[in-house]
């Protein structure tokens, strides 16, 4: 039977029964696993979060080791994967470049059989490495530089940021990016880990879904809108010009990227969090104007919409802290990639154990039944 309501954008409908990520969107709640994401944020890293995600309680030190080395034995590019970020233009956008290489990943492993959990587990371990690996090849190719391949004793986050520099980061910066990890690694059922599961649903490969979910992330009402943000910060430019600017946006209703969410009616409790990273960082490597743009702006905004729910979202501050690492702007959206691997993975996994093919139905509102007409008879 089907529903006869319409929900646009399924808006609250269950698609699931989860166990990973837990959201109140009115108390600006977010847990995994039931760990609230300030705790996680203070005190875990990338590594024991993807683990945490995964397998539903915190890794005991032998088996966060015992990670951590299975992750390094898997992070280097076979030649042919090179060769393939090597032939992309220069100008591709890295969302395109990354959806395109989680699929030819796959194509270069060997085969994932469905419910077998063996091969989960290998595929987890090899698209959670190679994802960040991926992403700074690319980066590195399309600078004209050669890759750098990644290093055994680094941590995820220290080994993404080696790479794309070739020499080792500070300690802050690495810690930073970690953090930025963990506070992006899952978000229940959002469009691209609905995505995944959509195509996981269909018994496909969990580099099939993950790339599915890749493109989902990229659009600027997801994953998209960090790239924005940088943007229209950048070009407003100074605290004085916020006001007209927003203005002008208010006046012609558009969207303000990094504002509003669909579960959240009050500010994300990760954009508290990228705050609290930012100041420390700010204080440590200096201060950067943008982010009082990014303050006054949030000031204008919540002073006009917040009454209707619109807050920033986990957006609106990751950007400020990635250019700070000197990051380049097309990028912010990979490393929520990176991030959210974690999540869509722990959700495929989820859904292995009872997958059910994702099927909904639809309100049909098209032409009745009619017969054809030959094109000398149409007009
Ligand atoms: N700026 C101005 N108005 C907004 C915004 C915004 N950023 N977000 C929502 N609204 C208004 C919207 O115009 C609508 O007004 P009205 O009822 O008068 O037509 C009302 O709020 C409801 O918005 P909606 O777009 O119908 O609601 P939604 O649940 O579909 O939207 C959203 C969620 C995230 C798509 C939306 O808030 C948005 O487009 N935000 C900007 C893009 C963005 O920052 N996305 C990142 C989301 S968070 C993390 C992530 O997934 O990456």
């Amino acid at each position: 039977a089907e529903a006869k309501q319409l929900v646009p954008g399924l808006a609250g409908v269950p698609a699931a029964e989860s166990a990973i990520s837990y959201i109140d969107g009115n108390a600006g709640v977010l847990e995994y696993r039931g760990y609230p994401i300030e705790q996680l944020a203070e005190r875990s890293t990338f590594e024991e979060t993807a683990w945490l995600l995964m397998h539903g309680q915190l890794p005991t030190k032998s088996q966060l080791d015992a990670f951590g080395r299975d992750l390094s034995a898997v992070r280097e590019l076979p030649d042919g994967m090179l060769a393939l970020l090597g032939a992309f233009p220069k100008t591709a956008h890295p969302m395109l470049v990354l959806q395109s290489a989680i699929a030819a990943l796959g194509a270069f492993e060997r085969e994932v059989r469905f419910g077998d959990e063996e091969d989960f587990r290998r595929a987890w371990l090899r698209i959670l490495a190679a994802t960040p690996t991926i992403v700074a090849a690319f980066e590195r190719l399309r600078r004209g530089e050669q890759p750098v391949a990644p290093r055994v004793d680094l941590s995820h986050a220290a080994n993404f940021l080696y790479m794309l520099n070739g020499e080792e980061p500070d300690e802050i910066a690495a810690r930073v990016l970690d953090v930025a990890l963990v506070l992006h690694a899952d978000h229940t059922m959002n469009a691209s880990t609905f995505a995944a599961r959509v195509v996981y649903g269909t018994n496909a490969g969990p580099y099939d879904s993950v790339s599915a979910a890749v493109g989902a992330l990229h659009g600027p009402l997801h994953g998209g809108a960090n790239e924005r943000v940088l943007r229209s910060l950048e070009t407003i430019g100074s605290v004085e010009n916020v006001r007209a600017w927003a203005d002008q946006q208010f006046s012609s209703k558009g969207k303000i990227m990094g504002f509003g969410h669909r579960v959240y009616k009050v500010k994300d409790p990760r954009s508290f969090a990228l705050q609290s990273l930012g100041d420390k960082m700010f204080a440590k490597l200096g201060h950067t104007p943008i982010y009082d743009v990014a303050l006054e702006l949030e000031k204008v905004v919540v002073e006009r919409l917040g009454d209707k729910g619109i807050h920033p979202n986990v957006d609106f501050f990751s950007g400020i802290i990635y250019q700070k690492l000197g990051l380049p702007t097309d990028q912010f959206t990979p490393i929520f990639a990176i991030a959210r691997a974690a999540g869509w993975l722990a959700h495929l996994h989820e859904q292995m154990q009872d997958n059910k093919l994702f099927r909904p139905g639809q309100i049909y509102v098209g032409e009745a039944s009619r017969d054809y007409v030959p094109i000398d008879n149409r007009v």
